[in-house]
């Protein structure tokens, strides 16, 4: 792999005495679409938090490309972008005002403020909703306005922590399908959830047990790692598993070398 879009050596999280994250090695190309998965608590947000620079790590570092966070000036920080479990989008605004408001308070204007508006209108499929006021939305709909107004941002790596909560099992493949469409054109895009019907659109499958990682892959190897025919089945029997041996036992699969040690840099 060439230099990754993102990546995190030795990151590890504690709150107090609690290991939150056991330490990660993690590298993502530009335009892969990674899925962090895992029961409730795992660590899923803490882990995107902190990919995102919006949390600091107990040890180690994020680079965006070859740049640690901390030393990324105001504008290349603008490259991430992270679209949070609850809604962001509030008011009665219609769809395109709420936009073009967004994308004027990130500098945009004239001609260039009205096309990126229209362009994320079109990726998001709210075409036919451009006109309706945002607290007349849908949560499905809601959070793709979330999405566009991080986009009119261009960004190069783009976080949505559990954007397909409430979403029913349809809207939710076709919401999925519209995330893998934003990674053409070589965005990277990192995605939590606790459940999810629809992985066959992910590149890489990230799985979290109580903090340790204990799987890395594309879904169907992960399907025939966990032995089950659908990656929502895991979280039965993950319940039972100490998640110290769960990492040890990934740590010596040859998916660990291929996905975690072989991309370290
Ligand atoms: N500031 C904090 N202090 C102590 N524990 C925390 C803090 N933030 C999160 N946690 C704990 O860290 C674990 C991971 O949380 P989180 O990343 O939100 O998990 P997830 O997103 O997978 O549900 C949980 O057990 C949570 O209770
Ligand atoms: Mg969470």
């Amino acid at each position: 792999m060439g230099t990754p879009a993102i990546s995190a050596k030795g990151l590890a999280v504690k709150a107090g005495r609690t290991v939150i994250l056991q330490p990660l090695n993690l590298s993502f190309s530009s335009g892969e679409f990674v899925g962090v998965l895992g029961p409730s608590g795992c660590g899923k947000s803490t882990l995107l938090r902190c990919l995102a620079g919006l949390q600091s790590a107990s040890q180690g570092q994020v680079l965006l490309g070859q740049r640690p966070l901390e030393q990324l000036s105001s504008e290349e920080r603008r490259k991430i972008g992270f679209v949070p479990q609850d809604d962001v989008v509030h008011g009665s605004l219609r769809v395109d005002r709420a936009l073009t408001y967004t994308g004027r308070l990130m500098g945009l204007q004239g001609d260039e403020l009205t096309n990126r508006v229209t362009q994320v209108i079109d990726l998001l499929e709210l075409q036919e909703r451009r006109t309706v006021r945002t607290d007349r939305l849908s949560g499905g709909q809601r959070k793709r306005v979330s999405i566009a107004m991080e986009l009119l941002g261009e960004p190069q790596v783009l976080f949505l922590d559990e954007p397909t909560a409430g979403l029913d099992p349809a809207l939710e493949d076709s919401f999925m399908s519209s995330c893998q469409k934003l990674c053409r054109g070589g965005r990277t895009l990192l995605m939590s959830t606790h459940v999810m019907q629809s992985l066959d659109c992910l590149d890489l499958v990230l799985v979290l047990l109580k903090g340790h990682l204990i799987f890395l892959g594309p879904p169907q190897e992960g399907l025939r790692y966990f032995q089950v025919p659908s990656l929502t089945m895991i979280y039965k029997g993950l319940a039972q598993q100490d998640p110290l041996q769960a990492q040890q036992r990934f740590a010596a699969s040859p998916l660990y070398q291929t996905y975690v040690a072989g991309r370290t840099p």
